[in-house]
């Protein structure tokens, strides 16, 4: 199997890649601009006989012969997504497209990694599949929740109109090592701030819930999704709930009791509860998230250790 996985070198792309490439049958391609991602994370790859990597835009045609295709090439968190809305857009949507035009003329079977966020602010909790969401057109967000609601979108005309074997993804808060540090997501933004000693900042209300997914949990169900006959839309995520305030407070307990927990402002359109109805997800694809919140947290935190150069305390 010849697989290509753009986004490859940001988080989740590069376990999905570990992940696949344990596979010996398998042959992988990353294509990648390195806006969020880097070489690093898929440092033990390269130079491998199976691995190629690729500097690539997504939103330039590419041509490669490959049986798969795991589109994630996106910025996910808001930080970056938000830095240049246009271009995030024309990620979501000439990226796919080209994806797609891809996926069409090799014959391949392609999944789109998209997101809760196409729910918007929902309305309905928690969130099936078949709820169709409540989301700002015109908002500073727009360019990620609307774009991957058109990727969709794309996915399923190509599905009817030209016979694309396709596979979407909504994805949930996902976390584990290789995130960006300070990249303004909420797991990686408070274990970043009690490693340096500094108070986890707490978006108001704090009431505001969201769940959270390991990253291995995480590639498992993609490529489940990916290998099995449903073409989604399906959720993946862990439903475990936490408000924000719980979360700072067992980040909190867990890696530096010492730190203050402050509330600041929030930013627009910030959903209040996001929590994933995974019911078809067991059903069709056999899958369920197996790790804890309290038991992903502390692998998190000895990658952030080691990148932000913090030593554990004795
Ligand atoms: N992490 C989450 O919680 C989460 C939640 C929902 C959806 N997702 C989706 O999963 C995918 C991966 O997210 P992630 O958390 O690994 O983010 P990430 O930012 O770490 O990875 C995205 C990768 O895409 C690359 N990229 C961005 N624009 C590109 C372009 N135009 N051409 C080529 N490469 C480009 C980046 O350099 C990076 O390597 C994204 O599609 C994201 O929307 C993630």
């Amino acid at each position: 199997m010849r697989i290509l996985v753009t986004g490859g070198a940001g988080f989740i792309g590069s376990h999905l890649v570990d992940r696949l490439m344990e596979n010996e049958k398998n042959e992988v391609i990353v294509a990648d601009n390195y806006f969020t991602g880097c070489k690093d994370n898929l440092r033990k790859w390269i130079g491998h006989p199976r691995f190629e990597l690729i500097r690539h835009d997504v939103t330039e045609p590419l041509l490669v012969e490959v049986d798969q295709i795991y589109h994630l090439a996106c910025p996910a968190s808001p930080i970056f997504y938000k830095y240049n809305p246009v271009k995030t857009i024309k990620t979501n949507v000439i990226g796919t497209l080209n994806m797609l035009g891809l996926a069409k003329r090799v014959g391949a079977r392609i999944l789109l990694t998209s997101t809760s966020e196409v729910y918007g602010d929902p309305l309905v909790h928690p969130q099936p599949e078949s709820y169709w969401g409540n989301v700002n057109p015109i908002g500073v967000r727009s360019c990620y929740d609307e774009g991957k609601r058109v990727a969709e979108t794309l996915m399923f005309d190509y599905h009817r109109q030209h016979g694309i074997e396709i596979r979407i993804a909504r994805i949930f808060n996902t976390y584990g090592p290789r995130m960006n540090i300070d990249d303004g997501r909420v797991v990686s933004n408070f274990i970043a701030q009690a490693l340096r000693g500094e108070p986890l900042t707490v978006q108001k209300p704090g009431t505001q819930t969201r769940s959270f997914c390991y990253v291995s949990d995480m590639v498992d169900g993609l490529i489940r999704l990916m290998e099995g006959e449903n073409t989604g839309p399906i959720n993946i995520g862990n439903p475990g709930e936490f408000t924000m305030t719980e979360l700072a407070e067992t980040v909190k307990e867990l890696i530096n009791p010492g730190v203050e927990i402050n509330m600041v402002e929030n930013t627009p359109d910030d959903p209040r509860q996001r929590k994933p109805d995974i019911t078809n997800t067991k059903a069709l694809l056999g899958w369920e998230p197996k790790v804890k919140l309290r038991d992903g947290l502390p692998l998190m935190e000895e990658d952030f250790r080691q990148r932000l150069g913090v030593a554990k305390k004795k």
